[in-house]
């Protein structure tokens, strides 16, 4: 007769993770599909085999939870709860790489005071440990890039302290300083954007964004920094809004232009223009630079990608620039896209929707509406 599932029945296969219950002899008696999945074992197969067969999980000393002196032994033995925040989970049945996880084994009573059994409750910490690993390597990262240009204000402080230096000397140095303290104020920035976005903690805040004031206020905040160079900005008169945030959006387009500029040589042109798709605004911010090989393209939005190219190595740069542009450009509902020439020069193109087309429900109703 087919007996209706309690709760608690409920409860343990559904738990979120591997649960494995053994008797006193560490005999398996039942786990749940988390836990067959994780040891690769089925139900049918594990169930009545001792632990062991199914389950080898080795803390960082080596020890086998399943092992004479192991966790399972000794709760079974002395009824105390074991908790292992980190080991690691073989896989028995494939050579797949184990598994990191935290598991705890906790004895169970059903009368008496000696244990009737336990139950192991195995937890798969890969995700955690991948975001700490990558706050890790983002750290060391920062560190590292961090240190030149402190080396460099050093060197500065340390020329203006030591010697006697003419008024235009001295001018030239500070000047020096100041565009050092600006660099890393800019990197801190830049590390602090990347590990908001990369722990999700940038929130979207979508509406209706006026493209030419962004795109105006673009240009006057870099035109300082141009140098030589020429910058253009084309806006159509009739120009749709898009759904976007500003903030964002400026983020994006000041640090293509920023790009532009620094691989570029002074006396050459950049153009920044938008103008309206169909669904889209297609901002294009071009320039006559040194160009992307075509072997360095796939690799360009990845953290901490610089070309291995000496016109790039001469500038200061960290490589975090275009992944936080393609992040934002994402969190716009966007794409990002690029093309170059060696030696010729770059375009970079970013689509973001339409405000309109975003809010309309039946789109078809609104072709030609203007
Ligand atoms: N306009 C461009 N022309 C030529 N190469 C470019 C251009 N924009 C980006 N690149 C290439 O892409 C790489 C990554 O760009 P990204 O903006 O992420 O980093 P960066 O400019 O080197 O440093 P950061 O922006 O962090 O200061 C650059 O190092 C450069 O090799
Ligand atoms: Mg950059």
């Amino acid at each position: 007769m087919a007996r209706e599932r309690t709760l608690s029945e409920q409860a343990f296969e559904q738990f979120p993770q591997a649960l494995i219950l053994v008797d006193r002899e560490a005999t398996v008696i039942a786990l749940n599909p988390v836990a067959e999945r994780l040891t690769g074992w089925a139900r049918g197969d594990a169930l009545g085999r001792p632990a062991a067969d199914i389950l080898e999980v080795r803390t960082e000393t080596g020890v086998n939870l399943c092992a004479p002196n192991g966790a399972l032994r000794r709760a079974l033995r002395l009824g105390t709860k074991i908790n292992t925040h980190f080991a690691y989970l073989f896989r028995l049945r494939t050579s797949d790489d184990p598994v990191r996880v935290a598991y705890s084994v906790s004895p169970l009573h059903l009368k008496g005071r000696a244990p009737d059994g336990a139950v192991i409750v195995i937890h798969d910490v890969t995700p955690e440990l991948e975001t700490i690993e990558a706050r890790d390597a983002l750290m060391l990262a920062a560190s590292h890039e961090l240190k030149t240009p402190l080396t460099t204000l050093k060197g500065l402080s340390e020329l203006l302290l030591d010697f006697d230096l003419s008024e235009g000397q001295r001018r030239e140095l500070l000047q020096d300083l100041h565009g050092q303290a600006d660099r890393m104020e800019r990197l801190i920035g830049d590390i602090l954007a990347v590990s908001r976005i990369d722990s999700g903690r940038v929130s979207v805040d979508l509406s209706r964004v006026d493209v030419a004031s962004v795109v105006q206020h673009v240009c006057d905040e870099v035109s300082p920094m141009l140098k030589g160079r020429s910058l253009k900005c084309r806006l159509p008169e009739d120009l749709p809004a898009v759904m976007g945030e500003a903030r964002k959006l400026h983020q994006i387009l000041v640090n293509l232009v920023n790009n532009a500029i620094k691989y570029s040589e002074p006396g050459t042109q950049i153009t920044l223009s938008a103008r309206g798709d169909p669904s889209a605004v297609r901002f294009e911010v071009s320039d006559q630079g040194v160009g992307i090989r075509k072997e360095h393209m796939p690799r360009l939005f990845e953290k901490f990608y610089r070309a291995d190219d000496p016109a790039v190595r001469r500038t200061s740069g960290t490589g975090l620039g275009l992944y936080i542009v393609r992040s934002l450009v994402t969190m716009l509902g966007g794409q990002v896209h690029v093309r170059s020439r060696h030696g010729k020069g770059t375009v970079f193109t970013v689509t973001v929707p339409r405000a309109e087309t975003t809010a309309r429900t039946r789109p078809r109703l609104a072709v030609g509406a203007h």
